[in-house]
């Protein structure tokens, strides 16, 4: 399963977050702090919406990019 980011296709498994497909696939190596939805360092933004990346699950086909 894959979604986009930044015009990339991002490789996930079920029940990852977007956060831990984004670290995996070398995106984010900074501003993942708490990894439980409390710090907002992994703000992202999905269609026109800003989530947490960190708990927020992964979806095929989301079209994801970096929170300004
Ligand atoms: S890493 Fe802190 S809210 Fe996601």
């Amino acid at each position: 399963m894959e979604f986009l980011f930044n015009g990339r296709d991002i490789a996930f498994e079920a029940g990852q977050s977007v956060t831990a497909a984004l670290v995996r696939a070398g995106e984010r190596d900074s501003g993942v702090f708490c990894g439980i939805g409390v710090c907002f360092g992994c703000l992202v933004v999905i269609g026109d919406k800003p989530v947490r990346g960190c708990v927020t699950q992964a979806e095929p086909g989301q079209v994801i990019s970096r929170a300004v």
